[in-house]
């Protein structure tokens, strides 16, 4: 049986990673400069995080939901304690996308209404209402369609006062990305924010901050919207959650009340999951990841903003893109096949978009900063030799 080819790979192995390195099967390092998709927070094969696993794994790896699952609890706690959100309460799934098709269901039970407002160049996932949020018609099948999608300009707070004078009363939920991220690290900006939260305060709709990929650190602080002082009803939360290890979750106000059986998975929140989620956490607090997020993140911003070649740096924490004056795709490819270093595009092709392990180095950042820095100037060079 071949795998069914949806992916366009790069020719890479890897077989071994710690830290901020993978190694392919021939022995090359690479230095990882997009944690795989924003996945890698606390660092690969992290110490803490191994022994834990090791250890839950010689116990016990998984039983249903069925039954109790203190790790379960310790995870809540303890994700409560650090975002921030004591009061709210967890449902845990497997994934991103699961996260949010979670949370515009729980809207929808909750006030029972079922159009949903999403933004220009929005990612929530591949499933059915999270893909139907998403502002990428390749990937929404004739079965996603459906006329309760309403997609506003992102950042256009007077659109968005349109929407919802016209579409009054009937309006379930708003879902919103903390900072865009492969529509190529949007921020949001402070006004249009509030005034989402407003206008859902007034009319009874469900705020959702999708946190999949800004959330845990990776904005410099737990949350994006947490600069804002923003208070969403639901947030959604993954990829760094596990550090490669498959869960979601969604983080639940107080005004939502549960009933058995209103949502339910067969995976979510396993033994195994939840320890790699609970390792995250306590790495992230013990070494105060969240600081070198913002503090790591400043350092590269700084280095590199006279480079020739960047237009723009759109950035919060370790979350960066770089906006180039031409598509990236060149100097990516040079970064990883001449540099051995990995990095990520975005939606628009000038974006260079990078999302490092929270605990990376200023020394491992150096060497993210002295190939881009040779690599934009080799295209001045080669200008000038075509010349
Ligand atoms: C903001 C955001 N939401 C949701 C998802 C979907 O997550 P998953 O791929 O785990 O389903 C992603 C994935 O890239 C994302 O970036």
């Amino acid at each position: 049986m071949n795998l069914f080819n949806v992916y366009p790979l790069f020719n890479i192995n890897p077989v071994k990673a710690e830290g901020s390195f993978l190694w392919d099967e021939n022995g090359q390092q690479y230095l990882d400069f997009y944690g795989g998709h924003a996945v890698i927070s606390i660092g690969h094969n992290h110490p803490h995080y191994v022994e834990k696993l090791k250890n839950q794994l010689e116990k016990i790896s998984f039983y249903s939901n069925s039954v109790e699952n203190k790790i379960q609890e310790e995870l809540a706690k303890k994700l409560g304690e650090l975002s921030g959100y004591e009061d709210y309460s967890l449902f845990l799934c497997n994934s991103g996308a699961e996260a949010n098709e979670n949370a515009l269901k729980l809207a929808s039970f909750h006030n029972n209404k079922k159009k949903v407002i999403y933004f220009s160049e929005a990612f929530h996932g591949r499933t059915s209402a999270s893909v139907a949020v998403t502002d990428n018609l390749k990937i929404i099948a004739p079965v996603n369609v459906s006329e309760n999608f309403i997609k506003c300009e992102f950042n256009n707070s007077e659109e968005l006062v349109k929407i919802f004078a016209e579409n009054q009363n009937e309006i379930s939920a708003v879902i919103v990305e903390g900072i865009q991220g492969i529509g190529g690290i949007n921020l949001l900006t402070k006004d249009f924010i509030l005034t989402i939260e407003k206008l859902c305060r007034e009319n009874d709709v469900v705020l959702i901050l999708d946190e999949v990929q800004s959330g845990y650190g990776r904005s410099g602080k737990f949350f994006a919207h947490q600069e804002f002082g923003t208070k969403p009803d639901l947030i959604t939360v993954a990829k760094g959650m596990g550090n490669g290890f498959p869960i979601g979750g969604v983080l639940i106000s107080p005004k939502f009340e549960a009933s058995y059986g209103l949502l339910g998975t067969t995976f979510g929140g396993n033994h195994l999951a939840c320890v790699a989620g609970l390792a995250v956490l306590e790495v992230i607090e013990k070494e105060n990841l969240i600081e070198n997020s913002e503090k790591i993140g400043a350092y590269i911003e700084e280095k590199i903003k006279h480079f020739p070649h960047i237009k723009n740096i759109k950035r919060r924490g370790l979350m960066i893109g770089i906006e180039l004056d031409q598509a990236c795709e060149d100097v990516r490819k040079e970064l990883l096949f001449e540099h051995f270093i990995f990095t990520g595009n975005a939606n628009h092709k000038n974006v260079l978009r990078i999302l490092p392990a929270l605990n990376i180095s200023e020394k491992e950042s150096n060497l993210f900063i002295n190939a881009l820095e040779k690599t934009l100037k080799a295209i001045d060079v080669e200008i000038v030799e075509l010349k």
